[in-house]
């Protein structure tokens, strides 16, 4: 038996019988005529994933490595193997004097898991530096090449969360980045960095997730656990009548983004325990296995406690942003509680 706590960042306390090791495109190969979250399991470093129970299916963990950096005129473009680890990539495009991703630095996880769920921080989604994604088909064995637009992405989301969900393992992304940078400051805290470069970027958005955001090497836990909730303005007016001070900022199609943290936060749950979990005192979309001992039951327990309370304030039903696993699936939290 293998414990899972080193395979996810949440660190709950359950058991695999079998752990894989992939670092090739073979060995990607050899998973083709299995369906992924049902056949196995594939993290990165599970920096968004929680096993809620003993896996008994396999659990393959990706360490397929490998990076090329390359140019045209106006642009630098990095080939980077899903395996690698994503702010050592941050890193090391700075070093090489490529700017763009300073925005998403201390990002836990991996490449191959960033297109997933577009991952973003600071004003910036990974979306606008990716340029194409190469990917495996699970079905016919083929190795396919998507284009960004053909990525769908949204926000915390993409075809790899839908249709390619289930049939589809992604090898390799291509970042494209400007060589003419502009910095992207209009995150509260970077607004007010004087002569801003792409390090002193870098280093305030360190800064700021190192002083509110629980580092998962010691304190277990799955960044923001819920995607803030996308409403409309006929909802926002709702809210706002009766709470003027919620954050919210406006979409292009006409919706309203809300801060999860802050609902959390005002329905009074910040630093709140539910058995093991502990929502986290500095910002309180994070939920913490802040005594190491916390189990499946904890995190649904704590979960669906945060979800009615914030519900029965707000009128807003929050949704995880983490992903889920039984001992042979994905599940959601409402299937999962049904159970
Ligand atoms: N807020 C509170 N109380 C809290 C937490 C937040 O009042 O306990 C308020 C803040 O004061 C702010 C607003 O809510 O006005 C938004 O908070 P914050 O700037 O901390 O960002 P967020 O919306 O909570 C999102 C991402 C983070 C990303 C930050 C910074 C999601 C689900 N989360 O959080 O991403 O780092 O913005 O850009 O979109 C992650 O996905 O794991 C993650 C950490």
């Amino acid at each position: 038996m293998n414990s899972l706590k080193q395979f996810h960042t949440f660190q709950l306390n359950h058991y695999a019988n079998d752990v894989v090791k992939i670092t090739s495109e073979d060995d990607f190969k050899a998973l083709v005529g299995q369906i992924l979250n049902k056949d196995f399991v594939l993290v990165g470093s599970g920096s968004n994933t929680l096993f809620l129970e003993n896996l008994a299916i396999p659990l393959y963990v990706n360490e397929y490595l490998g990076k090329t950096l390359f140019e045209d005129n106006d642009f630098y473009y990095i080939d980077v193997n899903s395996g690698e680890n994503w702010h050592s990539l941050v890193s090391w495009s700075l070093e090489n004097e490529v700017y763009g991703l300073e925005n998403l630095a201390l990002i836990p996880g991996t490449v191959g898991a960033a297109p997933i769920q577009n991952i973003g921080a600071y004003g910036v989604e990974v979306n606008q530096f990716i340029d194409s994604v190469v990917y495996i088909d699970l079905v016919s064995g083929e190795i396919n090449s998507l284009t960004n637009l053909e990525c769908n992405f949204g926000y915390r989301d993409s075809i790899f969360k839908h249709e390619l969900a289930t049939n589809s393992i992604i090898l390799t992304v291509r970042f494209k980045l400007p060589k003419e940078w502009s910095p992207v400051l209009e995150y509260g805290e970077l607004k007010n960095l004087e002569c801003p470069t792409p390090i002193s970027i870098f280093n305030e958005v360190c800064s700021i997730r190192n002083s509110k955001l629980p580092d998962p090497m010691i304190i277990g836990n799955a960044g923001s656990f819920f995607k803030n909730p996308i409403i409309t303005k006929l909802e926002l007016n709702r809210v706002t009548e009766l709470f003027p001070s919620l954050p919210s900022y406006p979409l292009k199609d006409g919706t309203f983004k809300i801060a999860a943290g802050w609902l959390i936060d005002k329905a009074g749950l910040k630093g709140k325990e539910f058995g093991n979990v502990r929502v986290n005192p500095k910002q309180a979309l994070v939920l913490t296995n802040h005594n190491g001992e916390a189990q499946g039951q904890d995190v649904v327990l704590a979960a669906n406690k945060i979800i009615d309370t914030v519900y029965s304030t707000f009128g807003i039903k929050l949704e995880p942003e983490v992903r889920f696993f039984n001992k042979d699936k994905e599940v959601t939290l409402a299937d999962y509680y049904a159970s």
